[in-house]
């Protein structure tokens, strides 16, 4: 088993943002590069990059990119340089709502340009960017460092071959590098403590069947597919020891917001007896909301749940064909519309052309929901497994063992 193989998601290069297109994997492995904080913010809300601290790092990024861009414009002593730096910040914070890394990673940059520009020998913009851009690749180190802390902590509760069980993707793709919950599983198979991995599918968006098959494979983790409404057949089966999972927002009473399915899945391990551990960074914390229900849990696109995407690539064969894609890639909108609502949408990609077909599986007329995440009350929840060690409630609950161990 080694991670060597594992690609890094997002870093800074040239002055700019590259990420690992996650909406490409495992089919290839583009790298974008956004060159603009707009350009950034589709990426986020594409899933180009994803998984809560990955977003944290893109957020911190982010920041950086815009001080590295339009920032230069400005006066740092100048009032608009605030103005524009507080809404660009804002923007980025709100391209997706539950993963709190994203907004931590804002506020670390726009703390850090506060506080040049409010002092007395302020720094010129180009000084300032490349202040925020050394800040944010700090933070992007941090992120492995972290994970291999909180790894090595979780593997510590395995001391022979276990069976996991996991959900969506909470591995080095959901992170700078390493991973959270899937680090936990890297750390324990170095020990020779995995003896197998179950990984659900992950409706509707697959981050399980594309990416965490696609990393464990890489990694040389044993691992099999299983569509979502599998697990509880798996358990009740004892081929579970343990489900680990990543998160997206946890409140000071232990409630967890993490990608959708989490909640039925820390029911079914509840009804088998099998431990659940909620595995995160402590930037995962966010201790202002006291419960789940105050958190808010992003709603998507409804077209994600109602059909099928196939990605894939045009080679023109024929002038006619290369003049004809040309044509569709030239204009504003690459959309084409199809036969029975499906949709293409087609780029120009390297020597060739990539497209993303979408085909509807369901009735035109359906009315669909697509939450993203659910939240999983802590009362499911066995312990947290965080880089500051394992929080296990006390006969309160969580809420005291989660604040003693952050703020400790
Ligand atoms: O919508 P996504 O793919 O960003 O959702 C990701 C998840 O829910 C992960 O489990 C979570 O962010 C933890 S990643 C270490």
């Amino acid at each position: 088993m080694s991670v060597e193989n594992l690609p890094r998601s997002i870093w800074w290069e040239d002055n700019k943002v590259y990420l690992l297109d996650e909406t490409r994997l495992p089919l290839t492995g583009d790298v974008l590069v956004c060159a603009t904080c707009d350009g950034l913010i589709m990426a986020i809300q594409s899933l180009a990059v994803r998984g809560a601290p990955a977003l944290g790092a893109a957020g911190a990024l982010g920041v950086a990119l815009w001080c590295a861009t339009e920032g230069l414009e400005f006066e740092t002593t100048g009032a608009s340089y605030r103005q524009r730096c507080a809404e660009v910040c804002e923007e980025l914070s709100n391209a997706r709502p539950t993963a709190v890394n994203l907004s931590w990673g804002v506020a670390r940059m726009s703390r850090l340009i506060e506080e040049q520009v409010a002092s007395a020998e302020a720094l010129t913009p180009q000084q300032l960017a490349e202040a925020v851009i050394a800040a944010a690749e700090e933070l992007c180190a941090e992120d492995e460092a972290t994970n291999r802390r909180l790894a090595a902590n979780g593997a510590a509760l395995f001391d022979k071959p276990t069976n996991f069980l996991t959900h969506c993707n909470a591995g080095s793709l959901a992170t700078v590098f390493y991973g959270t919950a899937v680090g936990v599983i890297y750390t324990a198979a170095e020990q020779g403590h995995v003896e197998h991995v179950w990984i659900d599918e992950t409706r509707p968006l697959n981050q399980g069947a594309r990416l965490t098959t696609w990393e464990l494979l890489q990694a040389g983790v044993p691992s099999t597919l299983i569509a979502d409404n599998m697990a509880a057949a798996v358990m009740r089966e004892g081929w579970v020891d343990a489900v680990v999972v990543g998160a997206d927002r946890i409140c000071a009473n232990g409630d967890v917001a993490n990608k959708i399915g989490t909640y039925g899945l820390s029911i079914l391990a509840k009804e088998h007896g099998i431990p659940f551990y909620s595995v995160a960074p402590a930037s995962t914390f966010d201790l202002t909301l006291t419960d789940g229900s105050q958190i808010v849990v992003e709603e998507r696109d409804p077209r994600e749940l109602e059909g099928v995407t196939v990605s894939g690539r045009f080679d023109a064969t024929t002038p006619e064909m290369q003049r004809a894609l040309e044509a569709v890639c030239a204009s504003e909108d690459s959309q084409l519309a199809m036969a029975q609502g499906h949709m293409m949408e087609i780029r120009r990609k390297g020597g060739g052309f990539a497209f993303d077909a979408w085909f509807k599986t369901t009735p035109t007329h359906v009315q669909s929901f697509n939450p993203a995440f659910d939240v999983t009350p802590a009362a499911n929840i066995t312990a947290f497994i965080t880089e500051r060690g394992v929080i296990y409630p006390d006969e309160s609950g969580f809420s005291n063992p989660i604040a003693a161990a952050l703020n400790g």
